[in-house]
């Protein structure tokens, strides 16, 4: 999709990080947004920080929840005329090991970051099937190639994610709509602060310190991912890494598949 002026974008996790940046991006390009979050507050806060011409419509969605996804997207067409971009982004994390996760924490991560994606893409579909072209943007993660520890649950779902881009790619080759699988490396936003820690990976440290500790180690800020993702729109990438860290991990995983992963496994539970 080369241009997207005055297309319709519908946009999930709209309130903070990597949503909020695309949100003023896609913005500042021209096109027609639907926001969507859980967060009520965020969301009217990034919908004030856009240019003052953008048409915009906020709405609250819960990605879990197959209903409110549908429901959303009758709501986006009948208030745009129309959807060209779903960019399903909304996502969680939690930090604990698989022995000691309980399944409620599990679904908790994989009905957000799996069928909350599942959903976008399906409730959309039909609707970017009537455009000349259609786009969507699933964000997996480098966690979706590579599994860290203590990030169970996350690694699964992202995998998934994955696995549901690869398998779109496939199955609409030739039709009008393309598919960006989005995978980045460690991006400076709240994830870690919004994470659910049943078990710290370092106990010596409060989540708050990880949250801090983790904005040092991310190399990509939200506003940088946020322009890699408009521009894989544009030249139609099939696959998309954001970061130098997600292209070392990439290069690292397919060289050394276990042997990269025994390491750092190694080094993350040292203890
Ligand atoms: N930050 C990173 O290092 C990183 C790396 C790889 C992938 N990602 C992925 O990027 C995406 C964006 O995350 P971010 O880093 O901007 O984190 P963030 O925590 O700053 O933003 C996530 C957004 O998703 C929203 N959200 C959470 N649960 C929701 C639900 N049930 N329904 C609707 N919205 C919900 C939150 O309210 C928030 O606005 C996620 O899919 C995340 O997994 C992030």
């Amino acid at each position: 999709m080369k241009s997207l002026t005055n297309k319709v974008v519908a946009l999930t996790g709209a309130s903070s990080g990597i949503g909020r940046a695309l949100a003023l991006q896609l913005a500042e390009r021209g096109c027609q947004l639907a926001l969507a979050d859980v967060n009520a507050e965020g969301l009217k806060e990034t919908a004030a920080s856009l240019p003052a011409s953008t048409r915009v419509t906020t709405h609250i969605v819960d990605v879990s929840n197959k209903d409110q996804v549908y429901q959303w997207a009758e709501d986006v067409v009948n208030a745009h005329g129309g959807v060209d971009v779903i960019i399903n982004n909304a996502g969680v994390a939690s930090q604990g090991l698989i022995e000691d996760l309980n399944y409620d924490d599990f679904n908790w991560v994989f009905d957000i970051v799996f069928y909350g994606v599942l959903y976008g893409t399906k409730a959309f579909l039909p609707y970017l099937r009537q455009r000349p072209e259609g786009h969507i943007v699933n964000i997996s993660s480098v966690n979706g190639f590579f599994p860290f520890p203590s990030n169970g649950p996350y690694n699964c779902a992202k995998h998934a994610v994955k696995a549901l881009n690869q398998t779109l790619i496939q199955e609409l080759r030739g039709s009008n709509i393309h598919i960006t699988s989005v995978h980045p490396g460690g991006i400076k936003t709240n994830i870690v602060r919004n994470s659910r820690v049943v078990q710290p990976l370092d106990p010596k440290l409060s989540k708050e310190q990880a949250a801090a500790r983790f904005d040092k180690i991310a190399g990509t800020t939200a506003e940088k991912a946020a322009s890699i993702i408009i521009g894989g729109i544009q030249k139609n990438k099939q696959r998309l890494l954001v970061g130098k860290d997600a292209y070392v991990l990439d290069i690292l995983t397919r060289t050394f598949p276990q042997g990269f992963s025994n390491l750092v496994g190694r080094v993350m539970l040292r203890g």
